[in-house]
């Protein structure tokens, strides 16, 4: 529902001592978290206190908890995405609430206002930066009653017509799709390929790809190929009949302009030659193996280029927060969970037999 800033919402001596919070004690398995009461962080200067709505869930945080990103000091090593992660962490990178309490007086123009926040802290001050720090990673993110945030990446969602659980679905799956296809310059007309397309990137691409005019060939498991199509897919590959990249070539034989890749693996090693001459195939995961052999010369010799592509950039989430309020996008929203049930949807996001997002509401 849309909202309007709520005039009982300040930064008053009402707020809380302490909130409850579903806290990641180390890299492990499910009881690595425990849902305890911690003390209310404080917003500093230049920061603000976001009473968390709603919060999405993401393969990342699977992968921060159980430290599987490995590091430079081999693939094995327990790490986040940027390397040793500190505990205790509050994880959960998708957050919208409204503001608490803001640490300066910069911040309350937007106490009581709906917030979408931006959970990239980036390496430099230019709309293409790169993100350089995540919340629920590097800082305590949206898994509790209250998060801080940097006054500069709250943005105003409260007119969008989205719900907050549709609005918490959007930073990291939305983000990472958006900037996919910008990176790909996914434009009108052209034949995009989606893998991984019933999940939470994969089906946030469908909708945007679809949304821009694309042809879009989505693979996933063909039980969820319904859902699939319904986000916009012109075409679904069943991937459990074993037959992925001949599938695809059919679906396309004039071939693609854009593959937007979360599955890497087999598909990306003898997929390269289902571009057409100047394609592109951008890849921002690994779910079937990072350890990837190709033959360059089906790069160079049709000049089209393999793109790594993380997480959006300022520009690309202002793209994101356009699209959010004017609800030009609508996020599919699979689940939701109370707080204290954060490993219960940890666990169901690991098994995959949901299609769209996974939402916890504190
Ligand atoms: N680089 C970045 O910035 C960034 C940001 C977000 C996510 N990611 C990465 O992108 C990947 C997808 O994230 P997500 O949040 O969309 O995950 P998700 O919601 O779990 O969905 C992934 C989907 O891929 C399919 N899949 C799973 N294992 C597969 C395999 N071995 N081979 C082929 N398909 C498989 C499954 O659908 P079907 O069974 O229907 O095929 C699953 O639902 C993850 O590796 C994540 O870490 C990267």
């Amino acid at each position: 529902m849309p909202s309007s800033p709520d005039p009982h919402e300040a930064d008053d001596a009402s707020l809380p001592d302490t909130m409850l919070a579903a806290v990641t004690t180390h890299h492990g398995g499910l009881d690595a978290i425990d849902v305890r009461c911690v003390p209310r962080p404080q917003p500093g200067p230049g920061e603000v206190l976001v009473r968390v709505l709603a919060a999405g869930c993401n393969n990342t945080d699977l992968w921060t908890r159980e430290g599987s990103y490995g590091s430079g000091s081999g693939p094995d090593a327990k790490a986040g995405w940027l390397g040793p992660l500190d505990f205790p962490r509050i994880q959960g990178g998708d957050v919208v609430g409204r503001v608490a309490a803001a640490g300066d007086p910069d911040g309350r123009g937007l106490l009581g206002t709906r917030v979408l926040v931006d959970p990239a802290l980036y390496d430099d001050d230019s709309p293409d930066a790169r993100p350089a720090d995540v919340l629920g990673s590097e800082r305590d993110g949206g898994f509790a009653e209250y998060v801080v945030a940097p006054l500069a990446r709250v943005h105003d969602v409260g007119d969008s017509p989205l719900s907050d659980e549709q609005l918490a679905s959007l930073p990291i799956a939305y983000g990472t799709a958006l900037g996919m296809l910008e990176r790909g310059g996914a434009a009108d007309g052209d034949t995009v390929a989606v893998t991984g397309a019933s999940g939470g990137v994969g089906l946030a691409a469908v909708q945007l790809a679809s949304a821009r005019g694309a042809r879009v060939v989505a693979v996933c498991s063909g039980s969820k190929s319904d859902a699939v199509r319904a986000a916009g897919a012109d075409v679904v590959v069943d991937r459990t009949r074993g037959s992925v990249v001949e599938d695809l070539a059919r679906a396309a034989p004039d071939g693609y302009d854009v593959v937007v890749d979360v599955v890497a693996g087999p598909t990306l090693e003898a997929g390269l030659d289902l571009l057409r001459p100047g394609g592109r195939w951008v890849v921002a995961g690994a779910l079937d193996g990072w350890e990837v052999r190709l033959d360059v010369r089906r790069l160079y010799l049709a000049n089209v280029s393999l793109v790594g592509s993380t997480m959006h950039s300022p520009r690309i989430f202002d793209l994101l927060v356009d699209l959010a309020r004017k609800g030009a996008v609508r996020p599919v929203v699979a689940a939701t969970y109370a707080l204290a049930d954060v490993a219960k949807a940890q666990r169901v996001l690991a098994q995959r037999a949901h299609v769209g997002k996974l939402v916890v509401v504190p």
